[in-house]
């Protein structure tokens, strides 16, 4: 049995559309709703964790968590522009405090990819007026969770759009087309564009600034709570041939986001698989390889890699603010994240300062365009009667978090 460090953070992690329910004011909503639409089904009432958050972390404080990562819905405090919602400020409030008062850390997401439906008329985070938008918002957080919240990531996985973008997946603008087409009819504005869809290039830059904005306005008024973004990282691996583009990727892809992290308190590291980069671009999944329910190679390894790259990119402190497998054979979770924190127990050893680990994800819930059909969760929903069952791979991990040790 290995220690991990004193006050070593041990959470799950769950986003608000993910598992709120009935976030009908932001732009997946409303994407979900066209017809045609990309979403296997709509979010619905989610895992209704709006209403159910105190069972739900009470589960995670019975399991043995100190710590939970959730974020907030952006459309929800500012449903219209400029119109802020002081009922949904105390609901978050209690709910933050909720969390604290039970003893865990509240880990709180401002962003985590849906925003309202008044800004993604106005272009998104490629608009100009869009970080100034999203520094208001962080500050209005920051002005009524500033003593409660325990850690606060910004914006969650700011690089998935470009990393979509440059391997292809966004490329293919006309596959979006007809839903980008009924999402801006539905809309009523021509400069409709999310998280996924639109200028990348210019919404990127948007999204680095709006970090950066959203840092100075926490700090002017809660300067004490370590604040962080949130990267998507795989272990990014070559074959001989294959460095170029692999470095080609990983530039445009991580390190431009890791290099607007600098003065930070610690940068969140989010890692599900790895890339392997050939002379041609990155390789398929060998047909003989393990698979998850996204397609993903079984490859817990990882985030050993990922862990160590972000650190000596950035030299802040990291938190593993995701890491998890989409299954429905819950031992292939823990063999998955036996693997994962033996990476961890690594870094560790060799003095790299990783604060905590957070599982992805608490619930089985919305999985975006797959909608409900991956199961990422240590505890399984039912969705009509939100009937919570504790799968096995969450007592275990439960158990490993009451002893801090491995
Ligand atoms: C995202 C989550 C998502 C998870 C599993 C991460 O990219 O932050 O919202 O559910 O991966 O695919």
């Amino acid at each position: 049995m290995t220690d991990f460090p004193k006050g070593f953070v041990w959470g799950t992690a769950t986003s608000s559309h993910q598992v709120e329910g009935n976030n009908t004011a932001n732009d997946f909503w409303l994407m979900e709703h066209t017809e045609p639409n990309m979403f296997v089904e709509p979010s619905g009432d989610a895992c209704d964790q709006y209403h159910l958050y105190e069972q739900d972390v009470l589960l995670l404080k019975e399991l043995g968590f100190n710590a939970y990562r959730f974020s907030i819905e952006w459309s929800r405090i500012e449903p219209e522009k400029g119109e802020i919602s002081h009922a949904e400020l105390e609901h978050y409030r209690r709910m933050t405090t909720f969390i604290r008062d039970q003893g865990l850390t509240p880990i709180v997401t401002l962003h985590h990819f849906t925003v309202p439906v008044w800004f993604a008329c106005e272009g998104g985070f490629a608009s100009k007026d869009a970080p100034a938008h999203f520094a208001n918002y962080a500050g209005i957080l920051a002005d009524v969770l500033g003593d409660v919240w325990g850690q606060v990531c910004t914006i969650n996985e700011i690089n998935i759009p470009m990393r979509f973008f440059h391997d292809g997946f966004l490329k293919d603008q006309a596959r979006f087309a007809p839903f980008l087409e009924a999402a801006t009819k539905r809309s009523g504005s021509d400069m409709f564009s999310t998280y996924f869809v639109g200028d990348i290039d210019a919404a990127a830059d948007g999204m680095k600034q709006a970090h950066q904005l959203a840092v100075k306005a926490i700090r002017t008024r809660s300067p004490s709570v370590p604040v962080g973004l949130c990267v998507s990282m795989q272990d990014e691996q070559a074959i001989e041939g294959g460095e170029a583009l692999r470095d080609a990727a990983v530039a445009r892809c991580i390190d431009a986001f890791l290099d607007v992290t600098k003065g930070d308190d610690f940068i969140g590291v989010q890692t599900y698989s790895r890339s392997v980069y050939g002379p041609e671009g990155k390789l398929k999944v060998p047909e003989d390889a393990e698979t998850t329910q996204m397609g993903y190679e079984f490859y817990p390894e990882a985030l050993e890699a990922t862990i160590r790259y972000a650190a000596a990119y950035t030299g802040l402190p990291v938190m593993v603010t995701e890491s998890g497998i989409g299954t429905d054979d819950d031992s292939r979770r823990k063999a998955y994240v036996e693997t994962a924190l033996k990476g961890v127990q690594n870094c560790l050893a060799d003095g790299l300062d990783v604060q905590g680990y957070c599982y992805w994800s608490m619930l089985d819930n919305y999985e975006w365009m797959l909608g409900y059909r991956p199961t990422f969760g240590l505890i399984a929903v039912d969705r009509v009667t939100q009937t919570r069952t504790v799968k096995p791979s969450a007592q275990w991990l439960g158990d490993i978090a009451k002893a801090n040790a491995f």
